[in-house]
């Protein structure tokens, strides 16, 4: 895949289409989330929770799976419609391990997202509490990061394709990331706008 040979939308969307099992997976957390929360109710030596009821094994669960799914959608049946759309003609966007790739994408948001409220606890921030930056750079910052450990070359064959995808991941992620919560909200499976 070489990004530089498209249009600034081009790569944009196409940027997006990529780490959509990312911004997906913390939507599809929110919906199955809400059981068994991850630190079983334990508070850190600090008498905060370590992670809080925000975090639960039915939302990490229920999230990578859903993630793993929008993946598996994208490579079977969306195919067409991306490469309509960015005229990508049907590139290996997850590389040669594609479902690997997209496991971590997911799981890693979610992970990135349960490291962000460790942090929140420590900053005696309360369960649904904002951090902006936090918030909106913890789940890509961390699905990145696992997707660099474990195929570095695949990551590097987009991400530094010129400075658009960079300038998407930075502009784009708080834009999403702050639509889809404002939709959940309302859809009221979210309890913050946020
Ligand atoms: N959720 C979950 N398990 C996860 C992630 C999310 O159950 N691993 C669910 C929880 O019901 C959570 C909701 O999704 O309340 C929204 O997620 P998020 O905004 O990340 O959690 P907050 O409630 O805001 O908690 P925190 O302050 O720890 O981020
Ligand atoms: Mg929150």
């Amino acid at each position: 895949m070489d990004l530089t040979e498209h249009s600034f939308l081009q790569v944009f969307f196409i940027v997006l289409w990529i780490m959509m099992p990312a911004y997906l997976s913390n939507t599809f957390a929110v919906i199955t989330g809400g059981k068994f929360p991850i630190d079983q109710g334990k508070t850190h030596s600090d008498g905060n929770r370590i992670l809080g009821d925000g975090k639960t094994w039915s939302g990490l669960i229920g999230g990578t799976i859903g993630g793993i799914v929008i993946g598996y959608l994208q490579i079977n049946h969306g195919t067409i419609f991306i490469d309509r759309i960015a005229n990508s003609e049907s590139y290996n966007f997850w590389g040669e391990n594609p479902l690997a790739i997209i496991f971590l994408l997911a799981f890693g948001a979610l992970l990135g997202d349960m490291a962000a409220s460790f942090f929140k606890r420590r900053k005696k921030l309360n369960r649904g509490d904002k951090s902006p930056l936090l918030d909106m750079f913890d789940f890509i910052g961390m699905a990145l990061f696992l997707t660099l450990i474990f195929d570095p070359t695949w990551l590097k064959s987009w991400i530094l394709d010129g400075y658009v995808p960079l300038f998407t991941l930075l502009v784009a992620t708080p834009l999403l990331h702050r639509g889809v919560n404002i939709i959940g909200y309302k859809l009221g499976i979210k309890n913050e706008p946020w």
